[in-house]
C-alpha cells in the first residue's frame, strides 16, 4: 500500500472518537462550518499520538465550544481567551481549542484582540507551514475530507517543511516560526526547504523580538527530539545560535598550529548530546551535556611542548552556567545548581578512570557527586567521542570498573548526600570548647579519614577517631 492508503486509513481511525461527531452536530445546528486543524491533522497523517486537536470554525470559535461543552455534559468547564478569540475545553485525554477562522496570523504571544473574520482560505493562508496548514471538514456534506491547498500531504510524503506563502511573510508574521521550522526538522526529521532556509538565514536577527521563555521552549523541544544534533546543526547553519547564543557558537571551529589540531567543539558537543539522548530523557542532563565543555574556547592555549589545552574549562564553565541561564530565561533553582554540578565533574570519573581505580577516590567522587553520580557517569560515557575505538574501549572498560567500585562502596558508605556522623555540637560538647576552627579542623580531619577509608562512615568509629583527633591538638573530653 502507498503512504497515502495508509496515512488515510490513520487519518480516519483517529476521527473515529466520538467527539468529532459532537463537534460536527453542534457546527450544524449553529450554521457554522468546523474543521480540525493544524498540528492533529499533521501527526494523524504520521501516525503519531496527539491529544491536542484545534478546531477552526467559519464563525465564533467561542459559541462552538460553549455549545459542544453542553452537549458532552454539565460538568464540562470551558475556558474562554476572549482576546485571542480562543477557547479550550478538555474531553478523556483530549485538550481541544476552538477558534474562528481568521485572516491574520497565528500569533500566540499576540496581545492584540483578534478582530477580523475570515475564510477556511484565509485562516490556512496565515499558518507556519504546509504541513500544519491541513485541514479535515467535520461538515455532513464532506466528512472526513481533507483540505489540503498547499500540497502538505506531498511535503509530508517527502519530508518537506516548507510555509505556505512566501516564507519572508510568514516569518515575519511571527519570528518564533524560525525555531518551529527547525524544532519540527528535528523532531520528524524533515527537511527545510531551500527557499524556507534561506529565508530564515536572512530574517535571524529577528529573533531579538522573541522573550526567551518562547525560544527555550522550543529549544528543548530539539534536546528532547530522538536526534538533537540535528536541530542544533541548522540553528548553528542559519545563523540562529549566533544571535541568541553566542557562547555556543564560540565552540566550533578548529585551529591549527606546528601541524597540531584540536577537536571542533561544536560537533564534540553535538555528539555527547545526542549520545546522552539515545540513553535517557532527562532534559537538565540533556542541557549539561549541551554546556559542559563551554569554556573550552576561554580556556583555550597552545604551547610547543604539550599542544593545545583546555585547563580549567570545567570549573570556568560551571561558573558561566547562572549568568547562560539568567539570559537564556531557563529556571534559576535546583536544575541550574543540577546543571553547574555536572559541568563542574564532568571530567572526574575520566580523570580517576585514566588512572588506578582507588577506593578513596570513588569516595570522594560519591561524596562529590551525591545523587547526581549516575548521571554523571552517563554524561561521562557520553562525552567519550573519540573515532579510535582502542581508546573507547579503554575507557569504558575502566568505567565499568568505577561502576563497580561504586555499588561496592555505596553498600558499605552511605556516602550519597553525606550526612557528618559528628557534629560540630558534639564536637564542641565533648571537649568543653568555644564555637572555632578547630571545631571545623576535626570535623575536617573525620570526613577524610572516611573518605580515605581510614574508618567507615559509622558513629562509634567517627566518635573514637575525634577523640584520637583531639588528644592529637590537645584537647581531653570533659569527663
Ligand atoms: N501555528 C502557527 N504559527 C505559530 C504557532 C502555531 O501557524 N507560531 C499554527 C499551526 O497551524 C499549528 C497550530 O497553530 O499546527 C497549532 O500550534 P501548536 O499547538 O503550537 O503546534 P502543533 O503544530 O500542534 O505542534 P506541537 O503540538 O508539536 O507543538
Amino acid at each position: 500500500m502507498k503512504f497515502n492508503e495508509l496515512s488515510y486509513i490513520h487519518m480516519k481511525k483517529c476521527l473515529n472518537d466520538p467527539i468529532f461527531n459532537i463537534i460536527s452536530q453542534v457546527g450544524e445546528l449553529e450554521k457554522t462550518p468546523v474543521f480540525v486543524i493544524g498540528g492533529f491533522v499533521r501527526d494523524a497523517l504520521l501516525k503519531r499520538s496527539s491529544k491536542d486537536i484545534d478546531i477552526v470554525a467559519l464563525g465564533s470559535g467561542i459559541e462552538i465550544a460553549k455549545k459542544v461543552a453542553k452537549k458532552i455534559g454539565p460538568k464540562v468547564k470551558v475556558s474562554v481567551f476572549k482576546n485571542f478569540g480562543t477557547a479550550m475545553l478538555r474531553h478523556g485525554d483530549y485538550e481541544i481549542e476552538f477558534v474562528g477562522a481568521r485572516k491574520e496570523s497565528y500569533r500566540q504571544s499576540s496581545r492584540k484582540p483578534i478582530i477580523e473574520n475570515g475564510t477556511l482560505e484565509d485562516d490556512q493562508n496565515r499558518r507556519d507551514f504546509t504541513i500544519n496548514a491541513l485541514a479535515i471538514s467535520l461538515n455532513k456534506e464532506n466528512y472526513g475530507e481533507l483540505i489540503d491547498p498547499f500540497n502538505g500531504v506531498e511535503d509530508i510524503q517527502k519530508k518537506i517543511i516548507r510555509t505556505p506563502l512566501d516564507p519572508d511573510t510568514t516569518f515575519s508574521d511571527d519570528p518564533l516560526r524560525m525555531f518551529r521550522a527547525v524544532r519540527f526538522s528535528s523532531q520528524l526529521h524533515f527537511t527545510i526547504e531551500e527557499k524556507t532556509f534561506t529565508s530564515i538565514s536572512n530574517n535571524k536577527d529577528r529573533v531579538k523580538i522573541l522573550s526567551g521563555e518562547r525560544i527555550i521552549d522550543e529549544l528543548n523541544k530539539i534536546l528532547l527530539s530522538s536526534k538533537p544534533s540535528i536541530g542544533l546543526k541548522i540553528l548553528e547553519k542559519t545563523g540562529l545560535v549566533a544571535e541568541f547564543f553566542p557562547e555556543f557558537q564560540k565552540l566550533k571551529g578548529v585551529e591549527t598550529k606546528d601541524g597540531k589540531m584540536h577537536k571542533d567543539n561544536f560537533y564534540h558537543t553535538l555528539e555527547v548530546v545526542d549520545n546522552v539522548r539515545s540513553k535517557s530523557d532527562n532534559l537538565w542532563l540533556l542541557w549539561a551535556a549541551l554546556l559542559h565543555d563551554i569554556a573550552k574556547p576561554k580556556t583555550k592555549r597552545y604551547s610547543k611542548e604539550v599542544g593545545w589545552t583546555f585547563h580549567g574549562h570545567e570549573f570556568a564553565g560551571a561558573k558561566m552556567i547562572p549568568s547562560i541561564f539568567k539570559r537564556l530565561k531557563l529556571p534559576l533553582n535546583e536544575k541550574m545548581k543540577y546543571v553547574e554540578k555536572l559541568v563542574l565533574l564532568h571530567l572526574r570519573p575520566i580523570v580517576l578512570s585514566q588512572d588506578i581505580v582507588t577506593d578513596s577516590a570513588v569516595r570522594r567522587l560519591l561524596f562529590d557527586a551525591g545523587d547526581e553520580v549516575d548521571d554523571l557517569m552517563l554524561l561521562c560515557e557520553a562525552d567519550i567521542t573519540s573515532k579510535n575505538e582502542y581508546t573507547v574501549q579503554k575507557h569504558l572498560s575502566n568505567f565499568k570498573i568505577v561502576r563497580e567500585k561504586l555499588i561496592e562502596i555505596e553498600g558499605k558508605d552511605a556516602l550519597r548526600n553525606f550526612q557528618p556522623p559528628i557534629s560540630g555540637e558534639l564536637i564542641i560538647e565533648t571537649f568543653g570548647i568555644k564555637p572555632s576552627k578547630t571545631v571545623g579542623d576535626i570535623k575536617n580531619a573525620i570526613k577524610e579519614a572516611i573518605l580515605e577509608g581510614e574508618i567507615h562512615n559509622d558513629h562509634k568509629e567517627a566518635y573514637d577517631f575525634m577523640l584520637k583527633k583531639g588528644r592529637e591538638l590537645g584537647l581531653n573530653p570533659k569527663r
